[in-house]
């Protein structure tokens, strides 16, 4: 669909607008929140409580094409997450983020407004997966943040899928930020060498973090404190989380994300990763379940 054919379909329900690239943008605003979602990828590119600011980071030097990732906000990592494990040349990160989804209703109330996104197909990257599904993404913009990925597997085989919600929370200072939430859990080093560990305590962000987590089973909490800020994430259907930051060096070598940028972003991604792949059986479903509140 057009811009101005989404305009006119959606008029009086949510603002639909042509975004950076030429993208379609829809923006939507109630009495406690409003929000911007770029239909390529159904990415979440703003979300602000009120009075409580711009909780994602968005990176000024993202691209914004069909088929290129977008970087910052809430990437949508699926059907698989970070490598495909068959596929050498197949996008990191799976398909979602790289798709134009549809849009298929926004609904409001004063304080709440319910946005549906469908992806059922993904022309031009068949041969990285073929089966037939139904992915259904349902973003409720109000006090708190709700992010549901329903995954429906309309094939006649069971799939296999790891997923994430790529979260990039904004912070205020970096070297002031704690995760908690993850004491106890085994992790998957991703940086260097590798290797695992079990989380002791919180986790400080002062070097490359790119861990991750198996066995969450706590409310995640982004404490930074250098802004009168909370960030506290919960996951249903979910026993994995990805902390990420790419700190100085890799900063530098990606040429969509500013050379600063580290310092006022953490990712703590919502997920289905590694040992927590979901196996979906045809006719069933998996939905992934991410609430994001900010005290
Ligand atoms: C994280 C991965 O989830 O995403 C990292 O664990 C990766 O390994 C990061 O570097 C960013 O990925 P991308 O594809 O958006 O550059």
């Amino acid at each position: 669909m057009t811009i101005e054919e989404l305009k006119s379909k959606f008029a009086g329900k949510c603002i639909v607008k042509e975004g950076p690239g030429g993208l379609p943008v829809i923006a939507v605003c109630n009495g406690a929140a409003s929000a911007e979602i770029c239909l390529m990828g159904a990415h979440l590119m703003s979300y602000v409580p009120n009075g409580r600011g711009e909780v994602l980071w968005m990176s000024s030097q993202s691209s914004f094409e069909v088929g290129k990732a977008i970087r910052g906000g809430i990437p949508v990592c699926w059907p698989w997450f970070s490598k495909n494990p068959m596929f050498e040349d197949a996008p990191m990160h799976g398909l979602a983020r790289i798709s134009m989804w549809d849009l298929v209703d926004v609904f409001s109330t004063e304080k709440q407004t319910i946005v549906k996104l469908a992806l059922n197909a993904v022309p031009g990257y068949e041969q990285f997966w073929n089966y037939k599904f139904a992915l259904e993404y349902t973003i409720t913009v109000g006090a708190t943040l709700t992010l549901s990925l329903k995954t429906t597997n309309k094939d006649d085989r069971p799939m296999r899928i790891t997923q994430a919600l790529h979260t990039y929370f904004n912070v205020g200072d970096i070297t002031r930020v704690q995760v908690e939430g993850l004491d106890g859990c085994p992790y998957l080093n991703k940086v260097g060498d590798g290797g695992t560990g079990v989380r002791q305590g919180n986790r400080i962000i002062d070097c490359e973090v790119d861990e991750v987590y198996q066995e969450v089973k706590r409310t995640l909490v982004v404490r930074d404190g250098s802004i009168p800020r909370t960030i506290l994430v919960n996951n249903f259907n979910s026993n994995s989380a990805v902390v990420w930051n790419p700190w100085i060096a890799k900063s530098q070598r990606m040429t969509d994300f500013p050379d600063d940028g580290y310092k006022t972003m953490v990712c703590v991604e919502s997920g289905n990763v590694i040992e927590d792949a979901r196996d979906i059986q045809p006719g069933e479903s998996h939905e992934l379940l991410a609430v994001i509140t900010v005290k």
